[in-house]
C-alpha cells in the first residue's frame, strides 16, 4: 500500500519586491499511516510553509510551484481548493501555535465544536454535542459541561491549545499537522500535551507531522525525524538512528548544541556563522559556508540520496557515517 502522504519535490516560493524567496525547494517527504514525523529545522528553515503548501494554505505572494503532494493516492496541488476543502479539517486537521488560529473569540466552545462536526458529519447536534464534551475529556479537560458553556478568554493559553487540539481530534483524522504547538506553553504543560496528543494519534490510527525548532521536544515523540536546512530537507531517517548517528554536518550540530540533562554545565558546541538568506543562497550545498567538511566538490549540490542498506536520507558529499560502518 501506498504512503498515507508522499510529497515529492514540493517547491513553495514567494515572489516578493526583493526577489524570489525560496522558502522551500525540491522537498520529498513521506508519512505513513499512524506515524509521528517530526520536522525540525532553525528558524526561517521552512517549516510552517511546508506545513500550510500541503494544507493548501500558502497565501500570495507565495505559491507551490512545483511539485506533487499526494495524500491517500489523490494530489492535493492538482485537486486544488476544492479538494482541499472537502479533506480539511476532516482527513487533513492543523494546530496552530496559536491557538486563537482555530478558535473564534466571540463563539462559546460548545458552539464551535459542534458547528465543526456539523461542518463534515450528519448527526444530530445533541450527538454532536456529546462527542464535543467526550473530546474535551480526552485532551485532560476536567469539567467539561463546564467548559462547553465557555468562551475562549475564560481559558488559560494551555487550556486554550488543549480545546484546539480536541477540535483538531473531533473527526479523528487521517493526519494532523502541529505547528509548534507547545512552544508558547510552560515546560510541565508542554510535556503533558505531548504525551497526550501522542496517547491520541496512537488510540485513533492518526498520523503526525509535528514541526519544532526543538530537537529535544521532538526526539521523544517522533518515530522518524527530517531535518530541514535553508528550504530543504538535508536529512531524514528513523529517530534513534538520526539522534544517535547523525549523518549531515548540520545535523550534527543540532544534535551537539541541545543540552543533555547528565552534563550540567558542559559546553555546548554551537554552529558556527549565520542561517543564509533565501534571497542569497550560496552555490552548490546550501550549508557549506558553515560545514567543518567542505571542501571543492561542496560546490555541487548534492541530492537527498537514500543511505544503502538503511532506511535514511541524507543530502551530503560529505556524510559522516552511520551507526556500525
Ligand atoms: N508571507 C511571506 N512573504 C515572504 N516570504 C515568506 C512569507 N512567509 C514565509 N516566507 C519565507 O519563507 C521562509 C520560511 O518560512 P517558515 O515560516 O516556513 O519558517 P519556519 O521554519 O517555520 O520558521 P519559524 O521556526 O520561525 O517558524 C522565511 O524565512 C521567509 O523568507
Ligand atoms: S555537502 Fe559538503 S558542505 Fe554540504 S554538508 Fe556535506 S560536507 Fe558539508
Ligand atoms: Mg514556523
Amino acid at each position: 500500500m501506498s504512503k498515507l502522504l508522499e510529497i515529492t519535490d514540493l517547491s513553495t516560493h514567494f515572489f516578493t519586491r526583493d526577489g524570489v524567496a525560496r522558502a522551500i525547494d525540491n522537498v520529498s517527504l513521506s508519512v505513513d499511516r499512524g506515524e509521528i514525523l517530526g520536522l525540525v529545522g532553525e528558524s526561517g528553515s521552512g517549516k510552517s510553509v511546508t506545513g500550510f503548501s500541503i494544507l493548501g494554505l500558502v497565501d500570495p505572494p507565495g505559491r507551490v510551484v512545483s511539485g506533487q503532494i499526494l495524500f491517500d493516492g489523490q494530489d492535493l496541488v492538482k485537486g486544488g481548493e476544492r479538494l482541499m476543502r472537502s479533506l480539511r479539517g476532516r482527513r487533513i486537521a492543523m494546530i496552530f501555535q496559536d491557538p486563537m488560529m482555530t478558535l473564534n473569540p466571540v463563539l462559546r466552545i460548545d458552539t464551535q465544536m459542534v458547528e465543526t462536526v456539523l461542518a463534515h458529519e450528519k448527526v444530530s447536534r445533541s450527538k454532536a454535542l456529546e462527542r464535543s464534551r467526550e473530546a474535551l475529556v480526552a485532551v485532560g479537560i476536567s469539567a467539561p459541561d463546564e467548559r462547553l458553556q465557555s468562551y475562549p478568554h475564560q481559558f488559560s493559553g494551555g487550556m486554550r491549545q488543549r480545546v484546539a487540539i480536541a477540535i483538531a481530534l473531533l473527526h479523528k483524522p487521517d493526519l494532523i499537522i502541529a505547528d509548534e504547538p507547545t512552544t508558547a506553553l510552560d515546560v510541565t504543560i508542554q510535556a503533558q500535551i505531548l504525551s497526550e496528543v501522542q496517547q491520541l494519534c496512537a488510540n485513533s490510527g492518526t498520523a503526525l507531522i509535528w514541526i519544532t525548532h526543538d530537537l529535544a521536544v521532538v526526539s521523544g515523540l517522533a518515530d522518524r525525524l527530517a531535518v530541514m536546512y535553508a528550504g530543504r530537507i538535508i536529512e531524514e531517517g528513523p529517530t534513534a538512528d538520526l539522534i544517535s548517528a547523525p549523518m549531515h554536518p548540520y545535523t550534527k550540530g543540532l544534535i551537539e548544541s541541545v543540552p543533555k540533562g547528565k552534563q550540567h554545565g558542559a559546553l555546548l558546541t554551537q554552529i558556527k556563522g549565520m542561517t543564509p538568506s533565501l534571497l542569497k543562497l550560496p552555490s552548490g550545498c546550501k550549508f557549506n559556508p558553515r560545514c567543518p567538511r567542505a571542501d571543492a566538490a561542496c560546490q555541487t549540490e548534492p541530492d537527498l540520496d537514500p543511505v544503502i542498506g538503511t532506511d535514511r536520507h541524507v543530502r551530503c558529499i560529505h556524510p559522516h557515517a552511520e551507526a556500525g560502518a
